[in-house]
């Protein structure tokens, strides 16, 4: 066969090869690259071609070299990968990554920060169950049964005892801890809560809030304020500013809504205090009488405060964050950005 042919051959064989092992490469390169290899004869047939010939068969013999000298580093490397976890192939030279440091969710963040607040304040924390019955809920709140008050929150029942559902909110522990307890207390109950919302950048089935409730002798709603005033002031600055708009709650009596003072000049401002300036942090009120007597306390002798706040609520505001769903994606990204927060 003519050299010309040969090598088109050779080149068609070696495409066509396949390797399974480290040592099938290396019998591949001896055969053709090696001593007595196949390249030894093409390079003797390629001496004895007649001169006019030489030019275009030595161009064909290089690229044909090539295609095999690439063949042989392609198998390499792609064994010496398969063999990888092959100790005598593990490079220990090489330097490590180092151990990634892991960071606090965000929501754990604001939650200790919170807590740590109040209780230096003097509050305790005391968590419930989150799946709950009707009575801690509702009733024992003063829901009436067939009140309207009851669709403000959209409720996950448990199918197989409509009596049990997913608690709507941390009030519910309050009326365990007044059952269980004797007064003076002074309480925070972190937890999760669930509603039966569409997930959208401001509404989700399930987030987390934080209670508190103070019940004692002669307490007024002037303490309320003051201890609201403090948290406020603490957690957002020293100059925040809060004010107190009546708003009703079935479980207190008077209630009202807490705003902080956000400010008005930017247009971001603007836009999250709707052009008020003021931001709403939490719900609050003395706890109605009714409520007291329901849990076995003597209204005549205590009286108390109670307040709510939603964790993801206050973490937004403190962190500028746009998109409630951002808490539960576990997208490394958002989270990696809280590193070193206490
Ligand atoms: N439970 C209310 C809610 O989920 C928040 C709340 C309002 C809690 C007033 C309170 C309170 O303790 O006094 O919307």
């Amino acid at each position: 066969m003519a050299l010309k042919e040969q090598l088109a051959q050779w080149a068609a064989e070696v495409a066509a090869v396949q390797f399974n092992t480290a040592e099938e490469v290396e019998a591949f390169r001896i055969q053709w690259l090696g001593r007595k290899g196949k390249m030894k004869d093409a390079m003797a047939d390629f001496k004895a071609a007649p001169n006019e010939e030489k030019r275009e068969l030595g161009k064909l013999i290089n690229e044909f070299k090539q295609q095999v000298e690439q063949r042989v580093a392609e198998g390499a490397s792609s064994q010496a990968h398969s063999e990888g976890d092959d100790a005598a192939q593990f490079d220990w030279t090489r330097p490590d990554g180092g151990i990634p440091v892991g960071a606090h969710h965000p929501l754990s963040v604001v939650r200790r920060e919170i807590i740590g607040i109040l209780e230096r304040m003097g509050f305790v924390v005391s968590e419930g169950p989150e799946i709950e019955d009707d009575w801690h809920v509702f009733s024992g709140l003063n829901f009436p049964e067939e009140h309207p008050a009851r669709d403000m929150q959209d409720t996950f029942f448990v199918d197989r005892n409509p009596d049990m559902l997913l608690r709507t909110h941390t009030s519910s522990v309050q009326v365990r801890e007044m059952e269980k307890r004797e007064p003076p207390m002074r309480i925070i109950m972190p937890g999760r809560v669930f509603r039966n919302e569409a997930i959208s950048a401001r509404a989700h089935c399930m987030f987390h809030q934080i209670e508190g409730l103070y019940i004692d002798k002669g307490v007024s709603f002037a303490d309320l304020k003051q201890t609201l005033l403090r948290f406020a002031q603490e957690f957002f600055g020293a100059d925040t500013k809060i004010r107190l708009r009546p708003s009703y709650f079935p479980f207190t009596e008077p209630s009202a809504e807490v705003d902080v003072y956000w400010g008005l000049e930017t247009e971001v401002d603007k836009r999250i205090t709707k052009g008020t300036g003021w931001l709403e942090i939490l719900g609050c009120g003395m706890v109605d009488p009714a409520v007291l007597e329901a849990s076995g306390i003597d209204s005549r002798e205590y009286s108390g405060f109670a307040f709510g706040m939603g964790v993801e609520r206050i973490t937004m505001l403190k962190y500028q964050i746009g998109d409630l769903r951002a808490f539960f994606e576990s997208d490394m990204r958002f989270l990696e950005q809280f590193q070193g927060q206490r």
